[in-house]
């Protein structure tokens, strides 16, 4: 079977892991923008070409006879590289641009969930260019607020009061920045912890992943500015350990009734659907949404995922989701991303890291590096992630931070991410919100 993989980052190489996992006789195609060591080492052939070259993309597909394809980020989403290999009569693991909306348009996004009656949505409002003034007034209104362009912006054009701005003045500042390129939300800031909730889908059934919790702050003590998310942990079962179970079953709820409502418009999402949520005193409400794994939260769940990964794709592409059982071993995983100095302001470039054993227990996934000449390259993003598996949290982050010794360059880590300190803390303020 010819499988084709777009994207080349930290994600794509713990999917193109679990495609050669597959007992099916894989040749795995990859399309990326860098030639990221770890995936290369798996393809039969690479394609460097940026990811949203739609019909370049189609072209190479085509050519190689691909049957299945796997879409990691969400440019090539948003860029329709989905529509125009189903029109080809290609198998996609990812949707359509009608559906991938729900992450690349904010605005469209909170509107849709509003109307339909879905659970989970804060206080929003949309403003167009001309509508500063409103957009003013209803910072005013709400004091209390985030503001976010309503287009894509790798989870950096977000700001929140309090961590970003102090005064409603600058929330209207930022507001007017952002009217001159884009429309902006203008949302009640929630309050309460982040979680992650993945979930495979054939736009009727949803099969969920284990919950994970990204660290968007760049360093200790989740200060610092806001990243890609530079880790991630999962627990032993479903849930974390600040949640429980009716907190899962409100943010499982809330998913598949936004599944229902896009089918009852006529859109069919195919893939994997990211939610962000922020469990608050009155439960979980919804950040966002994403239309793709999230990077690192792939990495936390495809280690453990114990079905044929292409089988679920296959009952994807066809929807008969439901027909397959889908499971994921018992453990617990820690992910931690070591990152090149500097990042995400002023990052060090095209510095070399080196790896001296590889890591024993912990896997080894390479994101945002690029390899010449046999030796790896920083780029300005994230450079590799490590990730341990464990009965524990705590067991799982010891086999990355053992690891992480092994790596040698210009970068730093998160070292409080999974650590008995920090999940303790993110119990105790769930039990502040709850008032328990
Ligand atoms: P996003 O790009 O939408 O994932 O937002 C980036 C980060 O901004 C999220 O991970 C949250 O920490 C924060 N954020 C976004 N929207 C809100 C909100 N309504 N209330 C509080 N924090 C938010
Ligand atoms: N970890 C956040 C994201 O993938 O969007």
């Amino acid at each position: 079977m010819n499988v084709l993989l777009i994207g080349g980052g930290g994600r794509e190489h713990a999917i193109a892991e679990a495609i050669k996992k597959s007992r099916y006789d894989v040749k795995l195609y990859t399309v990326m923008s860098r030639r990221n060591p770890g995936i290369a080492r798996l393809s039969e052939d690479v394609l460097l070409l940026k990811e949203t070259e739609v019909d370049r993309i189609r072209g190479y597909a085509v050519e190689n006879g691909i049957d299945l394809s796997f879409i990691g980020p969400e440019a090539p989403l948003a860029a329709g590289v989905a529509d125009s290999l189903e029109r080809e009569g290609i198998k996609v693991f990812g949707p359509t641009i009608d559906a991938a909306r729900i992450e690349f348009d904010k605005a469209w996004a909170r509107t849709f969930i509003e109307e339909h009656g879905i659970k989970g949505s804060p206080r929003f409002q949309v403003f167009e260019q001309r509508e500063a003034r409103e957009a003013h007034e209803f910072i005013d209104e709400l004091e209390d607020v985030v503001v976010k362009p309503a287009g894509l912006t790798g989870g950096k054009g977000v700001r929140v009061m309090g961590d970003h701005f102090t005064s409603t003045d600058d929330a209207k500042e930022y507001a007017n920045e952002v009217l001159k390129n884009d429309r902006v939300v203008v949302e009640e800031r929630l309050t309460g912890e982040e979680f992650t909730l993945q979930a495979f889908t054939d736009g009727r059934h949803l099969s969920f992943a284990p919950a994970v919790q990204d660290h968007k702050r760049a360093y200790d003590g989740d200060l610092g500015p806001n990243t890609g998310g530079m880790g991630s942990y999962s627990s032993r079962g479903r849930i974390l350990p600040f949640m429980n179970d009716n907190d899962l079953d409100g943010a499982e709820k809330i998913m598949q009734e936004t599944i229902d409502a896009l089918k009852s418009e006529g859109i069919t999402y195919r893939g994997l659907l990211y939610g962000q949520f922020m469990l608050t005193r009155d439960g979980p409400m919804v950040i966002e949404y994403n239309a793709r794994f999230g990077d690192p939260e792939a990495m936390n769940i495809l280690p453990l995922l114990e079905t044929d990964i292409i089988d679920i794709a296959e009952h994807v592409a066809t929807g008969t989701l439901s027909s397959l059982d889908i499971s994921f071993r018992e453990k617990a995983t820690v992910c931690k991303y070591l990152v090149p100095e500097g990042y995400p302001e002023d990052p060090v470039r095209e510095t070399e890291i080196q790896i001296r054993d590889p890591p024993r227990n912990a896997l080894l996934f390479y994101s945002s590096v690029h390899e010449k000449d046999g030796k790896i390259y920083t780029t300005s993003s994230r450079a590799i992630a490590l990730v341990g598996i464990g009965e524990t949290i705590a067991e799982a982050e010891g086999i990355v931070e053992e690891a992480m010794h092994a790596i040698k360059g210009p970068l730093y880590a998160r070292h409080d991410i999974g650590t008995e300190e920090l999940i303790q803390k993110r119990i105790d303020h769930m039990n502040q919100i709850r008032g328990t």
